[in-house]
């Protein structure tokens, strides 16, 4: 597929508001969101990705599939080191993003290290999707990381812990999991 950079926005003004399909890519800084959207891009890697957390600062656009939904990279949560100036400009950026988002049109991608029990955090956005009323999955990135027999119980932990029904193991890496995530997407 593919994905090709369209925007980065910071203000209401700059989030895009069609009627287009939003995936939003979603979780703790350094999970791998961005890489997930390079691994599914057939185009190269259309977006910046960094082994430090923090990398992405602002919403970016990215259109997937000639038109058929857009790709939405966010910073991550939980960059402990953030400073306090730039933690208060991320929570402003995400009230407004969220505010904004018309959940008739968005699909949340809440992307977790499959290797961790989620964090508190990870727990609270599942639950704001759900409050929200919001459509969302979990991806399971890094499985590269575990052997093959342990993929099952980190499912299965973080299935527990988020209160869901599915989680799909992922690779950025070795793309392992491409199929079931773009199946979750609706984009297959
Ligand atoms: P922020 O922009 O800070 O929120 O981070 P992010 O979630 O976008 O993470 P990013 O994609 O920048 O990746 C962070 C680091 O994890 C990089 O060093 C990636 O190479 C690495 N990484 C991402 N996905 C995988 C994966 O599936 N397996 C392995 N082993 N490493 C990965
Ligand atoms: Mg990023």
């Amino acid at each position: 597929m593919i994905v090709e950079f369209i925007k980065s926005a910071s203000m209401k003004d700059g989030f895009i508001n069609d009627s287009r399909k939003k995936i939003v890519m979603v979780g703790r800084s350094n999970v791998g969101k961005s890489s997930l959207i390079n691994a599914v891009a057939n185009n190269g890697s259309p977006a910046r990705v960094s082994s430090s957390p923090g990398k992405t600062t602002t919403v970016n656009y990215y259109m997937a599939g000639k038109g058929k939904a857009y790709f939405i990279d966010l910073p991550g949560y939980g960059y402990a080191k953030a400073e306090k100036k730039e933690k208060a400009r991320w929570a402003v950026m995400m009230d407004e993003f969220f505010r904004h988002l018309d959940p008739e049109t968005a699909l949340g991608a809440l992307v977790v290290d499959i290797r961790h029990k989620p964090m508190d955090s990870d727990v609270q956005m599942a639950r704001c999707f759900k409050d929200f009323g919001l459509p969302f999955f979990v991806a399971g990135n890094k499985c590269d990381k575990l052997k093959p027999r342990e993929i099952a119980p980190a499912v299965a932990l973080i299935k527990e812990t988020l209160g869901v029904e599915d989680v799909v193991p992922f690779s950025a890496i070795t793309v392992s999991g491409k199929k079931a995530l773009l199946k979750q997407m609706g984009l297959l």
